[in-house]
């Protein structure tokens, strides 16, 4: 069987304006033209007769969808369940997780923003306490087990303190965007009596995952980043252990209180949305479809990450500065992060660099990639995909030596 060769040509695929250079897929994902007619087709059965729909015939679908992506990601479908992004699923546990006054909840500074903000909210609204871990990119896995392991020593040690009860672990990163060892993170923080919840948002389609093996304790990923739904398409793992902790940050009619972490009656049935177009999450068989007609998930991510670690190179060396990894390079995968050669006595202010980067890079270069400050020096994430080829980073390469150069002048 021969698969369709990836690169430029294949941005017909998508939707794209034609002279748009998108290597920003990370943020917002997108879907390929073929799974148009199938997200339109189940629009059209939902209009056409509501209440069968909604009531009766929506529910078969999306549990097929519910198999596949368990079949996939090596998980029983009724530990799943669809959510529209990562931040509601992230949402649905740490909101309705019976944490008491005085717990710990560990995390790390690099994590998504909407996730750490949930845990202030979580802090604010119920007192929960705050465990920070900064991890300073690039560092070793080995390292970012050393600390992990450091601070839950160190809050353990304090006897008449209460406990860390959770720990948010990303699996892979948004700014810094980095591959961490979550497996491994994820057995420590297990191993010290802490639950562990994986933020995967940009795991679906991006690496291999199995719940079997890594058995979070609860674990969320979008499928409208890298596995090509329509966006407003997430997953949400929670083992049976722990179905009875979590309940949706919209209570509807299926709302049973329980007393047991392990009281799974309800979780299927509380997970149900509300009204709702449902119609991205029934397009996951189609995603699958479409992906293995390019030749499955392997082909397409080896060919991501060979342009994403090739095209960092190409930039850094336009950049004059260097790609962000580390000695056994574990970090990268399908997007690579390289150093801005910012100025470090510029006087502008950050959200200002970031605002001009961001604005010139869309309306100046019509390309796009994103800036941030990691670690007191500016870096740029850039997304791999099979729509793009080495010389679409030589294009971001050259919009960004120019904009830094702008930068650097004021
Ligand atoms: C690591 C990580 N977690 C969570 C999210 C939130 O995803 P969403 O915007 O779909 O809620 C993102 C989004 O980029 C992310 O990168």
């Amino acid at each position: 069987m021969t698969f369709p060769k990836f690169g430029k040509a294949f941005r017909s695929e998508f939707s794209f304006q034609p002279d748009y250079v998108p290597l920003n897929h990370g943020s917002y994902g997108t879907y390929p033209n073929a799974i148009k007619p199938i997200l339109r087709g189940y629009q059209e059965a939902a209009e056409e007769h509501p209440d069968r729909w909604m009531r009766y015939e929506q529910h078969p679908i999306l549990q097929k969808n519910l198999k596949l992506v368990g079949q996939m990601i090596h998980a029983d479908p009724k530990d799943l369940a669809f959510l529209p992004n990562a931040s509601q699923a992230a949402n649905n546990v740490l909101r309705s997780f019976p944490f008491k006054a005085g717990d710990k909840i560990l995390y790390y500074q690099i994590g998504y923003i909407n996730v750490n903000k949930t845990l202030e909210f979580v802090r604010d609204q119920y007192g929960v306490e705050l465990v920070r871990v900064d991890l300073r990119l690039p560092m070793e896995d080995d390292e970012i087990l050393d600390l992990t392991r450091q601070a839950i020593q160190r809050e353990q040690a304090k006897t008449d303190e209460p406990k860390i009860v959770m720990a948010v672990i990303d699996a892979l990163s948004s700014l810094p965007a980095a591959r961490l060892p979550f497996e491994r993170l994820t057995k420590l923080v297990q191993e010290n009596g802490i639950l562990a919840m994986v933020d995967g948002a940009h795991t679906m389609g991006h690496i291999e995952l199995d719940m079997q093996a890594m058995n979070p304790d609860f674990f969320f990923a979008n499928c409208h980043k890298w596995f090509f739904t329509p966006r407003g398409c997430c997953i949400l793992y929670v083992p049976k252990r722990n179905q009875g902790y979590v309940h949706p940050t919209t209570i509807t009619l299926n709302y049973k209180h329980h007393t047991e972490g392990g009281d799974h009656s309800s979780f299927a049935l509380e997970q149900i949305p509300s009204t709702m177009d449902t119609s991205p999450y029934m397009c996951i068989e189609a995603a699958i479809k479409y992906r293995e007609s390019l030749g499955g998930e392997r082909v397409i991510n080896d060919y991501c990450h060979d342009l994403a670690v090739k095209g960092g190179a190409l930039v850094a060396d336009m950049l004059g500065t260097c790609v962000m990894e580390n000695a056994a390079k574990t970090l990268t995968a399908n997007m690579v992060n390289v150093q801005l050669p910012v100025r470090p006595t510029t006087s502008k202010p950050d959200a200002a660099i970031v605002d001009t980067y961001l604005k010139k890079l869309i309306y100046e270069h019509n390309t796009m990639a994103s800036p941030y400050k990691h670690n007191g020096k500016w870096w740029v994430r850039l997304c791999a995909q099979i729509y793009l080829d080495l010389d679409d980073f030589e294009t971001a390469g050259k919009a960004l030596l120019a904009i830094t150069n702008e930068i650097n002048k004021e």
